[in-house]
């Protein structure tokens, strides 16, 4: 029997909707580098560099005019579009596709039969996203290593389909859809012409899955609340889950974010379900089956109803053990990823580090769910970039902050520490573990602000200013109430805020912030209250209209990069055609489209070589038969490389 998956992307971007925050119905009261990356060669033993130090982003001054240089593209319509397009004088290619070898022995993908789950962990895992450049520091503009987050897989990974038998899920299914989870590391390299190419064999390449042992650290490491019948220390989880955006550090190593990763699990005991904080704020299924794949009926790892006959109570403690950081060093291909337990659990789409030059830091997070909020986590130690190794376990302490973003413009970070705004025992917060672990819980307790669903942040390269998508939320003026940040009622098409810590310090605890655009408008339009939008907040200075942006990133030059993510074949969202990469310019407000993916993908992940001069985004889920094109293959998910013809710096 075959599960109905037809209406697979809208049931997980559904999932990615629930609104599980109680405190939406509150009274909210007074609520209204990316510069040149020189980075280690093998491992953290190497000499890094400073973050900003050199390349484009201080070496040129963002110009007087003109920082968007190229012609924009238009909207695509057609339902059987399924190309990827770029402005004049531009190549895309597909470059790194979904089955793609990674390790060596890796069998040559299949478009008609389903390669087995052993052969899965050699290729290139599904739904590529979040990802990285690191350049080696002899030849940084020509060889690095490319990493790239899988984050979930299709249906199509099986060429009948996600099948049940009997009830229970195929367990070769399930391993391969595991195994298609993750992370995979690829060196890349220009040839003796010029142009980019995966290099095969590389002592680099690895594949990390939902099946890699991973070490835990931190405040939870150990702790009770991470035992399970499998692992009775609390010291090792098997897998990352549901890998949506990324970071990385000035000490060279990759910041997976575990995003959705409640939906891959189900506690049955509708009591403890109810009592339990730390499922049902996540919103775990309580009944049928977890939300994404059941793999629950294959393994038993991921059904989290309390089993008093086990030790540790079975695998009620295995959500605990999603919903973090993992540290990956790429260029030790034998190190162990770490868990990092102090930047507190959530459904976190990214972690993007803003480094002061004494050295101390801020790492920004959106937990992307409708009414969750916006984080950052401030480590103790500082960066010394003369000591790299002293950075190694730099992020297993520091402080947990969430935002709330006060009417007038003034923003306050509040710490999430046991003892202060309300974290005290007799509110549920019996030590720093437990506010960690349901830091969701404890950021309704401390008053942040519930936003619209915030995705990726992106730090400009010289003014650190921050920046943070905000991709839509429907229910904004019904399950949550309009505030000063969140101002749309039914907020089908999303907007960017930005702010300036105060002193320009990462680590400030307020900070000054306004509207950057209003996705979806054009102008002349009327909010909904039938007033004018000012015009200064419509993004669409060239027409370029887009929804929901996602993805966003600067490249050293101060351009903004901005990926969308929304259902693009359903009104009202067909106005702005298939999903796509638009450039801003952050002074002036200007927005130009400067890709269109193909039918029903998401464009996301993006990453540059230091130079500037290529450029990678990820077609996530395409519909077609993408990058075939030939209307029979099966669509793969795909890393695209870009370049200018005349070899200039992307968007200039
Ligand atoms: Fe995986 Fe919120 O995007
Ligand atoms: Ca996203
Ligand atoms: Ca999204
Ligand atoms: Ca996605």
């Amino acid at each position: 029997m075959q599960q109905d998956f037809t209406r697979f992307h809208a049931e997980a971007q559904a999932a990615d909707d629930q609104a599980i925050n109680p405190t939406g119905d509150a009274d909210l009261g007074a609520l209204v580098d990316r510069g040149r990356r020189n980075l280690l060669k093998g491992g953290l033993g190497m000499a890094a560099f400073g973050f900003l130090a050199g390349g484009l982003g201080l070496s040129r001054q963002a110009r007087a005019d003109g920082l968007i240089g190229f012609s924009g593209v238009p909207t695509q319509h057609a339902l059987d579009f399924d190309r990827v397009i770029v402005p004049p004088g531009y190549s895309a290619r597909p470059f790194f596709s979904w089955g793609d070898a990674v390790l060596a022995d890796a069998p040559a993908w299949n478009p008609d039969a389903s390669d087995d789950w052993q052969a899965q962990l050699k290729q290139a895992g599904d739904n590529h996203d979040g990802m990285h450049f690191f350049p080696f520091p002899d030849a940084p503009d020509d060889h690095g290593l490319l990493v790239i987050n899988h984050e979930y897989v299709n249906p199509t990974l099986h060429p009948a389909g996600m099948t049940f038998v009997d009830g229970r899920r195929p367990l070769d299914e399930v391993r391969k859809e595991q195994a298609a989870h993750g992370l995979s590391i690829i060196e890349v390299k220009k040839d003796a012409q010029g142009r980019w190419q995966r290099l095969l064999p590389s002592r680099y390449n690895r594949r990390l899955s939902a099946m890699t042992p991973m070490r835990l650290s931190g405040p939870l490491a150990g702790h009770d609340a991470m035992k399970t019948a499998a692992d009775p220390e609390g010291l090792e989880v098997i897998g990352t889950l549901n890998n949506c955006s990324s970071g990385f550090t000035p000490w060279g190593t990759y910041l997976i974010c575990e995003e959705n990763w409640h939906n891959y699990f189900i506690n049955r005991d509708r009591d403890d379900f109810a009592r339990r904080v730390s499922h049902k704020r996540y919103g775990l299924a309580s009944e049928g089956t977890s939300k994404l794949y059941a793999w629950e009926t294959a393994d038993p790892r991921f059904d989290a109803t309390p089993d008093a006959a086990q030790p540790h109570g079975g695998y009620v403690n295995e959500p605990h053990r999603f919903g973090w950081v993992v540290e990956v060093d790429p260029f030790d291909p034998d190190s162990q990823p770490v868990k990092r337990t102090a930047f507190g659990r959530y459904c976190r789409e990214c972690s993007v580090l803003s480094l002061g030059p004494d050295g101390r830091m801020a790492v920004y997070s959106g937990d992307d769910t409708k009414g969750e909020y916006v984080y950052k986590f401030v480590p103790t130690g500082r960066f010394d970039a003369a000591n790299p190794r002293a950075s190694r376990d730099l992020l297993d302490e520091g402080t947990l902050y969430v935002a709330r973003f006060d009417e007038g413009g003034q923003g306050q970070w509040l710490a999430l520490v046991h003892g202060q705004n309300g974290l005290t025992a007799e509110n549920g917060f019996a030590s720093q573990a437990e506010v960690l672990l349901n830091a969701r819980a404890a950021a309704d307790r401390a008053g942040a602000t519930p936003m619209d669903r915030p995705e990726w942040v992106a730090v400009h390269p010289t003014t650190r200013e921050v920046y943070v998508t905000l991709t839509n939320n429907d229910g904004r003026g019904s399950k949550q109430p309009v505030n000063a940040a969140n101002l749309r009622p039914a907020n089908l098409h999303g907007h960017i805020l930005r702010w300036n810590e105060a002193g320009g310090d990462p680590t400030a605890i307020t900070f000054e912030w306004e509207l950057f655009l209003l996705a979806g408008e054009q102008p002349g339009a009327r909010d909904a209250g039938g007033q004018p939008v000012p015009a200064n907040l419509i993004g669409t200075v060239d027409g370029d209209i887009f929804s929901s942006p996602d993805g966003l990133a600067f490249d050293g030059e101060g351009r903004l990069w901005i990926e969308t993510d929304y259902e693009d074949s359903e009104a009202p969202m067909q106005a702005m055609g298939c999903n796509q990469l638009l450039c801003a310019d952050p002074r002036t407000r200007q927005v130009k489209r400067f890709l269109v993916g193909p039918r029903g993908c998401e464009i996301t992940g993006i990453t540059w070589s230091p130079d500037y001069r290529a450029m990678w985004i990820n077609v996530q889920h395409p519909e077609l038969s993408y990058p075939a094109s030939d209307g029979k293959t099966r669509p793969r998910a795909t890393t695209v490389l870009i370049t200018r013809d005349d070899g200039g710096v992307i968007g200039s």
